[in-house]
């Protein structure tokens, strides 16, 4: 995800901004820029790639005295990651930084391309410098400006934005989107985490939504909530959690409105990077992904029948590749992966345009081999993922598969006015379960305890909580190296239940609307086999040993997504107890480019 910096003060502006970004460059990006104001002289670089890449281009700059700089990394959302689409975005005499997405941005650029402005990016950014200055032609009052700038925008957003006409001031404003500000002996720093401003600073105040200002070098005292700044920079990149993995299972609600931003709402989907008429003529889906991103993919089919009625078949990517399947081309051929480099996904991928179908990448990293490889792309917006064990990923290609189901159910016409206002709130509210409550987590930590020993763990679901109880034993697997099996709780009679007795952990995930009684039953049979149960559900269920509450849903979809946060910390609790490196688990690699 984007990150953001800068400076209001007398140093050198240039290398306390590219300083910054360094330390954000663990959030992931694929370009970089800086601005930098300064005796009436506003200078602007940008580069794709590395932050080196940017060094290069501004290395005969510098900038005595006193000024203000922004700067900017930038993992792309709207528009190819190119220098001309990266931060800072420019207008006449202004300069914007931006994280997160503006919704309304093609209504804004329509508006201001009539009354004659040219836009030079393809980004959602620009209307923002852009509006700025417009709101500027009315007022000499900037800070006014700013305010209605941000008052006509709607969306997620930590901004930054400098300007000729104000040259030693920074506005900025917060909704969403992470932003701070701190002081030090040398000046006022801004940032998208406390990481980039340690050394610098030693008070800090964290903007909360709804912050829109304007800095200059004597106004910091004036703000409220002033905070020492902690000094530990690990500790700060994971935003105080103990692990990546921690941080990732926490922001999923953040990331999944990116997920959905600009994209859905009451009338339907619109997924923009999607031609018109692509699912036109297609009567099956094959999906296809390794690992978490195939059982998205799994749990993906159930919605995607379920609601557009679409037949989806779900392969695994290093089976694909040498089992010489039939293929139609009336089908379409969706690949999912976080990283967009693995492998076989991506040799499955080029073997089916080799057999000429239409193909469509879920990913989450823009630019990457397969999202390049891809006829169309649907970005997941996850940001980057640095736990090796994915977490956050399947959260948001779970949410873009849901979307998927709803776009296609809408051209094909099933859905009415009223079902497609149920999946848009039924969206809102699952990724409102995402939202970790502290009692589910002081829950799990206390029960992992139990669940160190024994001789193996059963995850067991149905339907859609069948690839969820399969990603929950990969969880537990990958970070606690304990043996874990997902299993569809009606297949347990048919073999795996002989494995039954108290030292066998039974995982059942038992939701209430959808097959909840059938799940049950499955329970009881392993509970009278004597099988030790832990059941993740909203409603107790009398065989369970031990019971995990999740908050009451109106709908499976939610329970699903409620479930998948309590797996994930369960695993993360057990890998903790038993002393593992929860981040870097022993034999995996976060990103799999050999077959
Ligand atoms: C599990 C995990 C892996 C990946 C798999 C595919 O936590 O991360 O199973 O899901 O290696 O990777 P991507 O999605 O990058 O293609």
């Amino acid at each position: 995800m984007c990150g953001i910096v800068g400076y209001i003060g007398s140093n050198e502006k240039k290398e306390i901004l590219i300083n910054g970004l360094k330390e954000l460059e663990y959030r992931g990006y694929d370009s970089a820029g800086i601005a930098v104001l300064s005796a009436g002289e506003l200078k602007t670089f940008r580069a794709v790639g590395k932050i080196c890449n940017l060094e290069n281009k501004c290395a005969d700059f510098i900038s005595k005295g006193f000024g203000i700089g922004i700067g900017h990394t930038r993992w792309a959302t709207h528009g190819k990651p190119t220098e001309i689409n990266a931060h800072p975005q420019i207008a006449h005499f202004s300069n914007v930084v931006h994280n997160g997405i503006i919704e309304n941005y093609q209504e804004i650029k329509k508006d201001l391309e009539q009354k004659g402005h040219c836009f030079l990016s393809q980004t959602d950014t620009e209307v923002i410098v852009r509006l700025f200055e417009e709101f500027l032609k009315d007022t000499e009052d900037g800070f006014e400006a700013f305010r209605q700038t941000i008052a006509t925008l709607r969306g997620a957003y930590a901004i930054l934005l400098i300007s000729v006409k104000y040259p030693d001031k920074i506005f900025y404003a917060k909704n969403g989107s992470p932003l701070i500000i701190a002081k030090g002996n040398d000046g006022v720093y801004f940032g998208s985490s406390d990481a980039c401003v340690i050394g610098y600073a030693d008070k800090v105040v964290y903007l909360k939504d709804g912050d829109v200002g304007c800095m200059d070098i004597h106004s910091f005292e004036s703000l409220e909530n002033i905070r020492p700044l902690e000094q530990n920079k690990a500790f700060a990149q994971k935003d105080g959690f103990r692990y990546f993995m921690e941080k990732e299972i926490y922001e999923q609600h953040k990331v999944l409105l990116e997920t959905m931003m600009g994209r859905v709402n009451e009338d339907g989907v619109a997924l923009e990077s999607v031609p018109d008429g692509f699912f036109e003529g297609v009567d099956e889906l094959i999906i296809c992904a390794c690992g978490t991103s195939y059982h998205a993919g799994m749990s993906g089919k159930y919605v995607l029948e379920r609601i557009a009625k679409i037949r989806t078949n779900v392969v695994m990517a290093s089976e694909f590749r040498y089992a010489n399947s039939v293929m139609r081309k009336s089908e379409i051929f969706i690949v999912i992966s976080q990283s967009g480099e693995t492998a076989d996904t991506l040799e499955a991928l080029k073997l089916a345009k080799a057999n000429g179908l239409k193909t469509l990448a879920i990913c989450n990293v823009d630019n990457s081999s397969i999202v390049r490889e891809s006829d169309a792309v649907i970005l997941t917006r996850a940001g980057i993922e640095k736990g090796v064990a994915s977490t956050k990923a399947f959260a948001t290609q779970m949410m873009v598969l849901w979307m998927l189901g709803v776009y296609i159910a809408t051209q094909k016409n099933l859905l009415n006015k009223n079902d497609l206002e149920n999946q848009f709130t039924s969206m809102v509210r699952s990724v409102k379960a995402t939202e970790v409550s502290p009692k589910l987590h002081e829950r799990l930590k206390r029960l992992s305890k139990r669940y160190l020993h024994g001789h193996g763990f059963f995850f067991i679901g149905r339907d859609v909580f069948y690839p969820l109880a399969l990603e929950g034993a990969l969880k537990l697997k990958e970070v606690s190296y304990l043996h874990a099996e997902g299993y569809p709780s009606g297949e347990m009679k048919h073999g795996p239940i002989a494995l039954a007795d108290s030292l066998l952990f039974t995982i059942a995930l038992v939701p209430r609307h959808l097959l909840g009684d059938k799940i049950k039953s499955n329970v009881e049979e392993l509970s009278a086999r004597d099988s030790t149960i832990c059941v993740i559900s909203s409603e107790e269920v009398e065989t369970a040993d031990d019971m995990v509450y999740i908050d009451p849903a109106q709908d499976y979809m939610e329970e699903f997504f409620s479930m998948m946060v309590a797996l994930q910390l369960l695993a993360l609790e057990v890998a903790i107890k038993l002393g593992n490196d929860v981040d870097m688990p022993r034999n995996l690699a976060k990103s799999v480019t050999v077959e």
